[in-house]
């Protein structure tokens, strides 16, 4: 029986940092305020992009300091059980449309079984699950570990975002060479399309920032996105308050604002969904 479609970025770099998270976050509320039902899966047991939405809390024990609350339906439901068979539900956010599947601190390389990810391929298997969103977006920590290798192997389009300060920079082959390493063994048409390399952070000031992002134009190709978003503390204002309400850039920002939407349309595009 042929698939339902559904399209899942993986937002990836083992570099820290990076802006990994904000990306996801920013083209995640895009695409649901463009009235794309989306859903943001974090793999990341730092659970920032958790916590930009949810309130966050202790594990009974007290324990662990960073879990979901109990879902609105009952019982806490985490990203780990994409990797197990447990039950799991999405959040809904302050956002129409734009849902999460935390992860939480509690989520650790020690959550690695042989067949972990197989059990989280069949997961995203599941029909209910393609007919409920357009567009899934995976968070994923600043590694090469089980959860990044996943959120590669899931995927059907990969976005790398990446900084031009020097370490981040020079870690960039790493990066594609990781995605290609996964890519290896899976079937021609499982394998997710590279959309390419988000210069994030840019401030052109930055005699670094420059010469790499020349650099990056002249060593990667199609794989260089024309696109930079600049270094911005609006984008950190929004992330406080989206707990409370829609996240968007607000009008007051109006450059950032213009950025936001900008790479929204940009990645609509890319992963088809316009
Ligand atoms: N365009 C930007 N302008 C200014 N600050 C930014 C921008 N993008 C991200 N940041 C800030 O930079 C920091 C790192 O961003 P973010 O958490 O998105 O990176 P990450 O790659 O997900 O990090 P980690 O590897 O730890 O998961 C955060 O404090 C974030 O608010
Ligand atoms: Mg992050």
């Amino acid at each position: 029986m042929a698939q339902i479609p559904l399209t899942v970025l993986a937002v990836t770099n083992q570099k820290g940092g990076v802006a990994k998270t904000t990306t996801a976050i920013q083209v995640g509320a895009y695409a649901a305020q463009a009235g794309k039902k989306t859903l943001i899966v974090e793999l990341d047991p730092q659970c920032n992009a958790s916590a930009t939405f949810l309130t966050m809390g202790q594990s009974p024990d007290g324990r662990i300091s960073t879990v979901p609350p109990e879902h609105p339906e009952g019982g806490v439901h985490i990203s780990r059980a994409l990797f197990t068979n447990d039950p799991w539900l999405p959040y809904p956010t302050a956002t129409p449309n734009l849902f999460v599947l935390p992860a939480s601190g509690s989520m650790f390389q020690m959550d690695y079984k042989p067949n972990a990810i197989e059990m989280a391929k069949k997961a995203f298997l599941d029909p209910e699950f393609r007919k409920a969103f357009d567009l899934v977006i995976i968070d994923t920590p600043p590694a090469k570990n089980l959860y990044s290798e996943a959120a590669i192997t899931l995927a059907t389009h990969i976005l790398v975002p990446c900084t031009m300060e020097k370490k981040p920079f020079e870690g960039l082959m790493g990066v594609l060479q990781f995605i290609h390493a996964v890519n290896e063994p899976l079937r021609s048409e499982e394998v997710a399309k590279i959309i390419g390399v988000l210069p994030t952070i840019y401030d052109s000031r930055m005699r670094i920032n420059k010469d790499n992002l020349k650099r990056l134009n002249k060593n990667l190709g199609r794989l260089a996105l024309d696109i930079v978003v600049k270094r911005r503390p609006s984008y950190q204002e929004v992330d406080m308050v989206a707990k409370d309400y829609p996240y968007e850039v607000p009008k007051a920002y109006p450059e950032a604002r213009k950025e936001w939407k900008q790479l929204g349309e940009r990645m609509l595009v890319e992963l088809g969904l316009k």
